[in-house]
């Protein structure tokens, strides 16, 4: 019996650019993967194509084929666009596998629809299913993603030692951990984009203070970017950051980001998070702010209308308003911002769902392959050791970087806001910042308004009765 004629040890279905490698990063590390694309021709080009490990790649052109090559207990990974095509290959597999066979969803999918499925997974003699989230784009994929996982433990087990062969590797440890029951996986991968949102909203902002208010050209800022890479903010987004602002247009020879249109795509996964913290009532402003100032660059034509109707907005600094280590300052005070609310919300969901999230193993199972990778993590992981659900923010160690970074954040963001620099994700961060740190704030005022215009009731300061009502008279209640 030839390599490709042994039973494969696991199987996957859908070979685009994200499964394609995923099933070459398999096979790399020693397993015998089967492979099925709904195009027979696509499978037939990925298995021509992985060289020397097309000995351990066994292609198939049909599911029952596929199934067939596999040693039962099956595990079958799904790399397919997230939605219907999920419910679809799960519909075509179910009728060919075992009550002990084991599918896994590897796509970006909605946490609720991995709830619904591994809810469905439960009813009589189905397969298992697991939902993990995969980040770390084709380079992740092919060379060690960060998987963030979801399910029944048990069957995180049975995938576990391929997931973990395949993963990223932080001070050899891999960045593969099982995050709780059913969803939960997705949820954690989907806070993930959220704050990968935000973390490029904030570069960007930064990047326009840089290129309109200081004047500097794409390759001064790539030096920039260059520089900060080897300090607190080094991340994968800071060093792709310095890569972009270098790169020159082959066409016009003029720096690529300057002939880049700026309207910004979004797949939605930032979105689902900012919806699900406002069901939770989780506050996340930074990620909020990032993904409407996605929204407002699609709407590129209203704004070209606004700024001939407005004027566009001054932008220059003046001489020494801000200085190019006030901005990395901004940064690091708007990442620590960004990621509290993040981890905030992720102990938010871990108590409303019933999930124990791993809090510290999230932090370390970031650092390395997925998008949002930082030096920072580390630190944020011995923070969440030392109090797992409290606020990052009053952590000491985190709370001293504050303090150093707040003066830079508040001058860039008020500099900023005085030459109509739109920093959403930066302003808003520091706004919740000082709510944070406000014993008394202003919602007194809206408990006096709900209650003259609704007798919705209110509490005092020098009483511990509810439901009070003020002296609005014959004005008051609508
Ligand atoms: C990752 C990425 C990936 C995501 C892309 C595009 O972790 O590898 O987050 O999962 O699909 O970043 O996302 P948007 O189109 O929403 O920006």
């Amino acid at each position: 019996m030839t390599e490709t004629q042994k039973p494969a040890e696991i199987g996957l279905i859908g070979l685009g650019t994200m499964g394609a490698m995923l099933a070459l990063n398999i096979a790399e590390k020693g397993f015998r993967i089967a492979v099925w694309n709904r195009t027979p021709a696509v499978t037939h080009k990925f298995a021509a194509a992985a060289g020397d490990l097309a000995g351990r790649i066994v292609p198939t052109e049909t599911l029952a084929d596929l199934v067939a090559a596999i040693v039962p207990p099956r595990r079958i990974i799904l790399m397919v666009p997230a939605g219907p095509a999920v419910d679809e290959s799960i519909a075509h597999l179910k009728p060919l596998l075992g009550a002990d066979d084991l599918i896994i969803d590897a796509g970006n999918s909605d946490f609720h629809d991995t709830n619904r499925r591994a809810k469905a997974a439960t009813v009589g003699e189905t397969p298992h299913f697991l939902g993990m989230g995969v980040s770390g784009g084709e380079e992740g994929a092919r060379h060690g993603p960060s998987i963030m996982g979801g399910g029944e433990a048990a069957d995180w087990s049975r995938a576990a030692p391929v997931l973990e062969a395949i993963a990223a590797r932080y001070d050899g440890a891999p960045c593969a951990t099982y995050m709780g029951a059913a969803g939960a996986g997705h949820f954690v991968k989907a806070v993930h984009n959220g704050i990968e949102y935000a973390d490029m909203q904030m570069i960007a902002e930064v990047y326009g203070v840089m290129r309109d208010g200081l004047g500097l050209s794409a390759g001064e800022i790539a030096g920039v970017f260059e520089r900060w890479n080897e300090g607190p903010l080094k991340s994968y987004l800071i060093e792709i950051s310095a890569a972009v602002s270098r790169a020159t247009d082959p066409k016009t020879g003029s720096a690529m980001l300057d002939v880049i249109l700026d309207r910004a795509g979004q797949k939605g996964t930032g979105r689902w998070t900012a919806i699900e913290a406002l069901q939770l009532g989780a506050p996340i402003p930074v990620i909020e702010a990032a993904v409407m100032a996605r929204n407002v660059s699609s709407r590129l034509d209203e704004r070209r209308e606004g700024e001939a109707l407005f004027g566009a907005a001054p932008k220059r600094l003046a001489d020494g308003a801000v200085s190019i280590e006030q901005l990395e300052q901004a940064l690091v005070g708007g990442k620590v911002l960004c990621y509290a609310q993040g981890f905030g919300l992720l102990a938010t969901a871990s108590s409303a769902f019933d999930w124990s999230l791993p809090m510290p193993a999230i932090a370390r199972v970031w650092r390395a392959g997925c998008i949002i990778r930082s030096a920072m993590l580390n630190d944020m992981a011995a923070a969440l050791e030392r109090a797992p659900t409290r606020n990052l923010i009053q952590d000491p160690v985190f709370a001293e970087l504050i303090r150093q970074a707040e003066p830079g954040l508040r001058t860039v963001v008020g500099q900023g806001a005085l030459c109509g620099h739109a920093m959403p994700a930066l302003s808003s961060g520091l706004s919740w910042f000082d709510l944070m740190r406000t014993g008394r704030s202003t919602a007194n005022m809206i408990q006096a308004q709900r209650d003259f215009f609704g007798a919705h009731g209110f509490e005092r300061v020098d009483d511990t009765a509810t439901g009070l009502h003020g002296p609005w008279g014959s004005h008051g209640h609508g």
